[in-house]
């Protein structure tokens, strides 16, 4: 087996994933909804965009990769976007991904649907953004907007792409449901055997493998929160609109950030209600198949609203040249979802900042040789389009 310090790229610790994952959660992380073309295309559409190599423009000895925002300094523009049962993939997978941003000096954004509590991830080092679905029940809405404030979480992302979860066929053949049901448990144990050290890692030492943050939420019984597709199918709501940030902003005095507009229109309508950030994002291919990819539909809405919130892109991010180009595009910086759950799934901690390195390594070797100084002088220009 190749040791995991000889991944040199997502590639890579998605084949480590693969093998140290038990298939179900393999295939949950990996796959996306229906035929999975939006999930092709979100990859597929980045390769056809090439990078304009520029050859002695200016002094490059100094890169500054860094960016500002939402009242942060990162690194260098990438995030980790919220990813559900992280804690899945290897013990207290959310604390471990948590920590390796921080050391990296990149955000991690924790998911309404992680293993570990908020106030988990916050007490063990830097409180993570939180990702919020919008749950029918406002008024444990309110009260989880509430923990996030008083956990010291900075930035508040609504993802408003899932008020119905698209069918994810990998996971129905798989027998994927989530954490509880008999089948489930009996599918993972057999599918565990061939995978001893993740048994032992997560299964027997990561307990409890309840989802943290939603633990205590006052559901009724065929809506537990053990089971995610029943969770999920039972709580998010589908009469939101934009109406609704008027409540969510009186219970939130920091940054919001609106995760899922795909549209211009969608994308004016958040401006208009004032939110401060939104990602350009199509939840990885997991929800609406046949939608275009997220980098086709960043330069509009940058046109668009690009001057008036922060942009972030989501969605086929495998390298830091995919970085460089959504940078070009109008984005302030990229959450990469799969990236980081590979990474997490194939070595814990110490693999998430190996991934982030990575990633930061390629942008840096892609700003060089397209002339660019400053993530902030990304343009355009830097890029054909096919
Ligand atoms: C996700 N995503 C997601 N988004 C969200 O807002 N809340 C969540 O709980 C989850 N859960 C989740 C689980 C898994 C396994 C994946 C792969 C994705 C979507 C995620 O935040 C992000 O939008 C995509 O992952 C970005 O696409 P890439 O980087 O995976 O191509």
């Amino acid at each position: 087996m190749k040791p995991l310090r000889r991944a040199a790229a997502v590639s890579d610790f998605r084949e480590a994933a693969r093998r140290r994952l038990p298939n179900m959660l393999f295939e949950y992380i990996d796959g996306g909804s229906y035929a999975e073309q939006t999930l092709r295309r979100n990859t597929g559409d980045f390769e056809l965009l090439s990078l304009r190599q520029r050859v002695m423009v200016q002094d490059l000895s100094n890169l500054d990769m860094s960016v500002e925002t939402l009242g942060q300094r990162l690194s260098f523009p990438v995030g980790l976007a919220p990813v559900g049962m992280a804690g899945m993939y290897a013990r207290r997978g959310e604390v471990q991904a948590a920590r390796a941003a921080a050391s990296t000096g990149v955000p991690f954004c924790l998911s309404t649907m992680g293993i570990c509590s908020l106030e988990e991830v916050a007490q063990a080092g830097t409180p993570p953004w939180f990702q919020l679905y919008i749950l029918k029940d406002r008024g444990y809405m309110r009260e989880l907007i509430r923990r996030a404030a008083a956990a010291r979480c900075p930035v508040l992302m609504l993802t408003v792409d899932l008020p119905i979860p698209g069918a994810r066929y990998r996971d129905i053949r798989s027998g994927f449901r989530g954490l509880s049901g008999a089948e489930s448990l009996l599918n993972r144990t057999v599918d565990g055997l061939g995978h001893l050290s993740w048994l032992w890692d997560v299964w027997l030492c990561g307990r409890p493998h309840t989802f943290g943050s939603i633990a205590g939420a006052r559901l009724s019984q065929e809506q537990k929160a053990t089971d995610f597709l029943n969770w999920i199918a039972g709580n998010l709501d589908r009469s939101i609109t934009w109406k609704d940030l008027d409540w969510i902003r009186e219970e939130w005095s920091g940054p919001i950030v609106i995760k899922g507009v795909l549209d211009t229109e969608d994308a004016r309508a958040a401006v208009s209600v004032g939110v401060q950030g939104i990602v350009v994002s199509n939840h990885g291919g997991r929800q609406l198949d046949g939608v275009r990819s997220a980098i086709q539909a960043l330069p509009p809405i940058a046109q668009e609203v690009g001057s008036k919130v922060d942009l972030f892109l989501d969605s086929g991010v495998r390298s830091g040249l995919d970085v460089l180009k959504a940078l070009a595009l109008g984005a302030k910086a990229c959450f990469v979802g799969r990236a980081w759950a590979y990474a997490l799934g194939a070595g814990g901690r110490d693999a998430v900042a190996g991934m982030l390195g990575t990633l930061r390594a390629e942008l840096e070797v892609a700003m060089i040789l397209s002339g660019c100084r400053s993530v902030r002088d990304a343009h355009p220009g830097m890029v054909d389009q096919h």
